[in-house]
């Protein structure tokens, strides 16, 4: 008898590594269908102001032109908002940002359509611009929409009023957080396709495909039944692939619906910058009541967040932000208000954790300001008001289970000796060490509880092999190796005998985004619903080939066994017994995020279902000559429920932790007038190797009853600590205040005084 190990919490090689390492993976720019055309946007130039013509002149004389499409043309509804219905498709009377798509032009080949697009004339009557959270939030009239709030979130509980009025220790402080460029490898892009029966196929880069699915529908007034997205393999998303790509394909469907041909559009990449959506700056103001013990009492609590030009996500991120703006820790009287602005720049969207790396920041700060107020360890603070087992959120929720922060505040401070830090022994080099904590809700929360639902279809073959079919998606995080491991182990089945389809939005029943670190979580579940629902038929048809009762029956890595008589056969002759003794071969499973107690006025209760923490420490040396900041190691620990992957997870852990460091010291994103002058990497500085120093992961597992086998989501979790602890520990090593990002070796040299 073989016996079964799990394999889950095995180290795996990503499954579809050699593809990507060979280079034989087919990424969109890579895939042509016959008769293709391409397209490219024309956008404004101008930051603000009225469009007064579009004038395309004599372009339709060269012989690669074909077509121009503007807003006039769209036989649908001119509407993309993700959320609120606040951006045209295509701008038809107003432009709210460099970068404002009015039209796309198609033609022959990819560089001449860039090449007439960049000739079309648009002709605006320029307003004057709003450029800043400030004057956004001070405008008395000349609003980008009805008004400059493009939406906000509140927490309010307890009595802060009355703490502010009798503590002894009242601190405050100011931090912000800049810009970040999703810098994905690929580009935006989609290939459009009629279908040939008054549909369209659409296939491209992108996170969500039922988001891309809605958009196609409300642009072109088709039903959904008659259009179909698929994903291509897409070269890193971050959030940057969730809102923009329902954009990219509904105007390139339009395109393809009225020529009835292909038409392909990928962006250059300068386009990509100048169009597409960004992290939201934010401005945060923090005032918090401490005992003299270092209790937190109170806080208040300000977030203002740098919409761009169109809602499209901010508000998941202003939700987020003000539903972990204190982190993980318990404080009973709270007043939060978190408030994004339009302006006319960018829109901001999503991005790698939703506004959680900005609040982040801002409690991790105060965290150290009011250590520092008080003369108390970093840490010590931190671990006099760590959320636990039957402790409170900040907005009320009691913890019953998987509450891993203390654990991951113990396992990093002991892996980086913070009781024996070593100084500096060069007076030129100052040596920091930095803390960071925080807590992160897994999937949509309470308010997207709603589309908070996934699906597999799990297809059992007659020869024993097995495909899968998931409603999310693999952007680069090892989707398709975790969904390989955990269809595997909720079957008995080897994972070589599993094939993971490409995600497309007819497969499965609308799946929600793949975003919010919610992918394991979701997926998983769904997979477990299946297997409940397929091994039944499996052990029943079994039970009749072998002659024993269905309870003797176990199927345990690809082999059945009969357990009375120590028989067995081998997977596939179960399954083409299935197959001869007609039963079904296929399944659907589903899985939703169960209900949720949350007050949506007063932001009290169960914002999400369960929370992932994590501690990240980091130890810099910064150099005094030149202002230069150098990484030499970040330990981060990571409360993951249970590990499917622990190379996947190590190798999410390292990922995020290097854009945290790119946000938090190299990455400088510069605007002028609305225009991006940091369109690419020799003037936005991602980091390199040499940038990042040295990453532990360290995997702390406290299982989530709700999550499959235990699981949480990583995804997100692990950029959020990092800019914090980077941040503190420059702050531990100069002696000065760090309240703001990116922190370029010109800010050191300011602080410093030189
Ligand atoms: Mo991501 S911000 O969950 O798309």
């Amino acid at each position: 008898m073989v016996t079964l190990t799990s394999i889950i919490g095995k180290r795996q090689k990503r499954v579809d590594s050699r593809g990507k390492v060979t280079g034989s993976t087919r990424f969109i720019t890579d895939i042509s269908v016959e008769n293709m055309l391409h397209a490219a946007p024309v956008y404004s130039s101008e930051p603000f102001g009225k469009l007064v013509e579009i004038d395309a002149g004599l372009i339709d004389q060269d012989p690669d032109f074909i077509a121009f499409y503007t807003a006039k043309d769209i036989p649908g509804v001119n509407q993309v908002g993700v959320i609120l219905e606040d951006q045209p498709l295509l701008a038809d009377e107003i432009v709210r940002y460099h970068g404002d798509s009015v039209g796309i032009l198609v033609a022959k080949s990819h560089e001449s359509a860039l090449r007439l697009a960049a000739q079309v004339m648009v002709n605006i009557e320029i307003f004057d611009p709003v450029l800043s959270i400030d004057q956004s939030r001070n405008a008395t009239e000349n609003f980008l929409h009805e008004s400059n709030l493009a939406c906000q979130h509140q927490v309010k509980r307890g009595d802060p009023e009355s703490k502010f009025a009798t503590a002894t220790h009242i601190i405050e402080a100011r931090f912000e957080t800049p810009f970040q460029e999703h810098y994905y490898l690929e580009p935006q892009g989609c290939i459009a396709q009629p279908d040939g029966q008054g549909g369209i196929i659409v296939i491209g880069s992108l996170q969500c495909p039922f988001y891309v699915q809605k958009a196609i529908s409300k642009a072109l007034g088709l039903p959904y039944s008659k259009i179909k997205v698929e994903q291509a393999p897409t070269g890193g998303a971050f959030g940057g692939k969730e809102d923009i790509p329902s954009e990219v394909c509904a105007r390139a469907a339009l395109a393809a619906f009225k020529l009835n041909r292909p038409v392909k559009m990928i962006y250059s990449r300068t386009d990509d910058v100048q169009l597409t959506s960004k992290r939201h700056p934010f401005q945060m103001h923090y005032k918090v009541a401490v005992s003299d013990e270092g209790k937190l009492l109170a806080a208040d609590i300000h977030l203002e967040e740098n919409a761009g030009a169109y809602a499209t996500l901010s508000s998941v991120v202003s939700y987020r932000s003000a539903m972990q703006a204190m982190g993980p820790y318990v404080i009973p009287n709270i007043s939060v208000e978190s408030k994004s602005y339009y302006t006319n720049l960018p829109p901001t969207g999503a991005f790698r954790g939703f506004g959680s790396p900005q609040a982040a920041f801002g409690h991790e700060r105060m965290m150290d300001t009011i250590a520092a107020e008080l003369s108390m360890d970093p840490v010590e603070l931190r671990l006099k008001n760590i959320l636990k087992v039957d402790t409170e959120t900040l907005t009320g929720q009691r913890l019953n289970s998987s509450v891993g922060a203390e654990e991951t505040l113990l396992t990093a401070t002991e892996a980086a000796c913070w009781n024996n830090k070593i100084p500096s022994s060069d007076p030129r080099w100052k040596i920091g060490y930095g803390v960071s904590l925080i807590h992160y809700g897994n999937c949509l929360g309470a308010a997207g509880w709603f589309m908070d639902g996934s699906g597999v279809k799990i297809k059992v073959h007659r020869d024993g092999s097995i495909s899968v079919a998931f409603g999310l998606v693999e952007m680069g995080q090892g989707a398709l190796t975790a969904v390989t491991q955990m269809t595997a182990e909720a079957l008995g089945v080897e994972p070589e005998r599993i094939s993971v389809l490409a995600t497309d939005t007819e497969q499965v029943p609308d799946s929600g985004p793949s975003v919010a670190s919610r992918n394991v979580v979701m997926t998983g579940n769904a997979i477990r619903d299946a297997a409940r629902k397929l091994l039944p038929t499996l052990k029943e048809a079994a039970a009749e080939l072998m002659d024993c009762d269905l309870n003797e029956v176990k199927i345990e890595h690809g082999w059945v066994h009969n357990t009375r008589n120590a028989g067995a056969l081998r997977f596939k002759e179960l399954t083409n017994y299935l197959y001869l003794s007609n039963r079904p071969m296929d399944v659907l499973g589903w899985w939703h995020v169960p209900q949720l107690e949350y007050d949506p006025v007063s932001g009290v209760g169960e914002a999400y279902f369960t929370y992932s923490y994590a501690t990240h420490i980091a130890k810099v040396a910064v150099d005094t000559l030149t202002g230069l900041v150098k990484v030499e190691k970040i330990w981060a620990s990571h409360d993951i429920g249970r590990a499917i992957n622990p190379a996947g997870l190590e190798a999410q852990i390292e990922g995020g932790t290097a854009q945290g460091i790119g946000w938090a010291l190299t990455e400088n994103f510069k605007l002028k007038l609305g225009k991006v002058l940091t369109n690419n990497l020799t003037t936005y500085l991602l980091p390199t190797a040499l940038d990042v120093g040295e990453i532990q992961s360290i995997l702390v597992e406290d299982p989530e009853p709700e999550g499959p086998w235990g699981a949480k989501g990583i995804g997100e979790p692990a950029i959020i600590p990092t800019a914090g602890a980077i941040a503190n520990a420059i702050s531990n090593a100069i002696g000065k205040p760090v309240n703001s990002i990116p922190i370029i070796p010109e800010r050191i040299l300011e602080l410093l005084g030189n």
